[in-house]
């Protein structure tokens, strides 16, 4: 671990700064303020460049997860299928593909993106969700997927007649829907039988069957989603002790179930945590999944699938933000910064948190840095500013425009940056122009390389789509 010069007793810090790891504090220069850097390079100096708001993502930190996740299943035949949902920016599929990876879609135009970025990359492509249309079938049946994940009989139907008119084969796999908690937000919970997902167990053996009757239609698979942002995995083991039962029973029938696709939903701490200081704490919590995975597994020889979103990309990415104004309402403080709900939904969708942070940090600091990018826990850099009690707000018209609420935060002057971190995962892509505001601008880091990977939208951007 690099320490900084000063020891941790010579500074008594009274802000404590909590960032991921890609993301750590440096000196540019001798009485410089500490400036928050994505690997080798400073965010401030990106945000002058780019202007703000602005996401920032770290490379090297999703290698190194996509990495932790082949080293933690690799005692089973698997593929990991990150989940474009989480961020399809075309940039970030590279990366992905580029690492071996194979994906998970939901539409047709995340099909597109795939195979704009890895044409060959198709054939480890597994299409989920409840409303696949026939332009999408057919777009996928044409690229060759890997695998169907059959959310309905009416959907089986439709794939079937879709199949056959192409003159192609489809490999499916059910989803099933295992009737358990996922203990996770109420809006991305999706493994219970009041949900709209999937097939509920005991009716999928008679679409198993109709499946295997039909000849455009080849049985490969079992698939299984319960939700996202789970960190309880035993979640994950009643689900899968489920799943294979089911294969058991499935080739007891005779069909031949080669698949089980296990989906995503690992969480992340987005809040620090006791345990998060400790080193390599992604490693063990992904060793812990795999085990909650794997043990109902065992002996079943499947090529296990795994649908990873946002514990791939979470963590790799920040949204640098500048205070517009600062104002003060019957003395309850308020950061006006110019990013807003439009730009990042989660905390006013989900009342998610997210740790934010100053880009710049004045006055003597003590910094323990990140060992390496694969350690997932909170590395602190505690400055000596004074701190205050405020609300991070956007600039739209909402009350439900704000980053948080009553956070405390260094005292952070207007024309200041801010960090919000952890949005590398639904942020961008859950992005909107309300307000007729622009997208904004992505950059790429890797070491010392800065690619901008999405321009700014500007408003003619938005404006060249419409007629009056
Ligand atoms: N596979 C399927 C079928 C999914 O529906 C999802 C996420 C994933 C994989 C990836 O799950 P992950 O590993 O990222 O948890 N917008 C929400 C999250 C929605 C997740 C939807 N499905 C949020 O910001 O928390």
């Amino acid at each position: 671990m690099r320490r900084s010069t000063k020891s941790a007793a010579s500074t008594a810090p009274k802000n404590r700064i909590l960032r991921p790891p890609a993301f750590a504090y440096r000196r540019s220069a001798a009485r410089q303020p500490l400036c928050l850097s994505c690997e080798k390079v400073d965010l401030q100096l990106l945000a002058e460049r780019h202007g703000t708001p602005l996401y920032v993502y770290s490379a090297q930190t999703i290698r190194t997860r996509l990495k932790a996740y082949a080293q933690a299943f690799r005692s089973i035949p698997h593929t990991i299928c990150y989940s474009v949902k989480a961020n399809s920016t075309l940039a970030i599929l590279r990366l992905v593909a580029e690492q071996g990876g194979g994906f998970d879609v939901v539409s047709g135009g995340e099909v597109e993106r795939i195979l704009r970025v890895q044409p060959k990359a198709a054939s480890k492509l597994v299409f989920s969700g409840v409303g696949k249309t026939v332009p999408e079938m057919e777009l996928a049946l044409k690229s060759g997927i890997l695998l169907f994940n059959v959310e309905s009989a009416s959907e089986l139907r439709a794939l079937a007649a879709t199949a056959a008119r192409l003159k192609k084969k489809a490999s499916i796999a059910i989803r099933v829907n295992p009737d358990v908690s996922a203990k996770t937000h109420p809006y991305i919970s999706t493994g219970l039988h009041q949900h709209k997902f999937g097939v509920p167990i005991p009716e999928s053996r008679a679409l198993y069957a109709e499946a295997a009757r039909h000849p455009n239609l080849v049985v490969a698979g079992v698939s299984v989603h319960i939700g996202s942002q789970i960190t309880d995995v035993g979640s994950f083991k009643d689900a899968l002790l489920r799943v294979a039962d089911l294969v058991r029973e499935l080739r007891r029938t005779g069909h031949n179930i080669r698949y089980v696709d296990a989906g995503g939903g690992l969480g992340i701490s987005y809040q620090p945590t006791a345990d998060s200081s400790a080193p390599g704490s992604f490693a063990n919590q992904l060793a812990a999944y795999a085990k909650a995975v794997l043990e109902p597994l065992r002996g079943l020889k499947v090529h296990l699938l795994l649908e990873p979103g946002r514990s791939i990309i979470a963590p790799a990415g920040v949204l640098v933000t500048r205070v517009v104004y600062r104002k003060t309402n019957n003395r309850k403080r308020f950061l006006i910064v110019d990013a807003a709900m439009n730009d990042l939904i989660r905390p006013s969708l989900y009342s998610a948190h997210h740790e934010i942070v100053p880009v710049s940090v004045a006055g003597s600091v003590e910094t323990q840095l990140a060992s390496s990018p694969d350690d997932a826990s909170r590395h602190t850099a505690s400055g000596d500013a004074a701190s205050e009690l405020t609300d991070v707000v956007g600039p739209i018209c909402e009350t439900g425009d704000f980053f948080a609420r009553d956070r405390k935060l260094p005292i952070t002057h207007e024309g200041d940056l801010l960090a919000i971190l952890d949005t590398g995962a639904y942020g961008s892509v859950l992005g909107s122009n309300y307000n007729t505001r622009g997208r904004p601008a992505e950059i790429l880091v890797d070491g010392t390389k800065a690619k901008v990977i999405r321009r700014r939208e500007t408003v003619s951007d938005q404006l060249r789509q419409e007629n009056f």
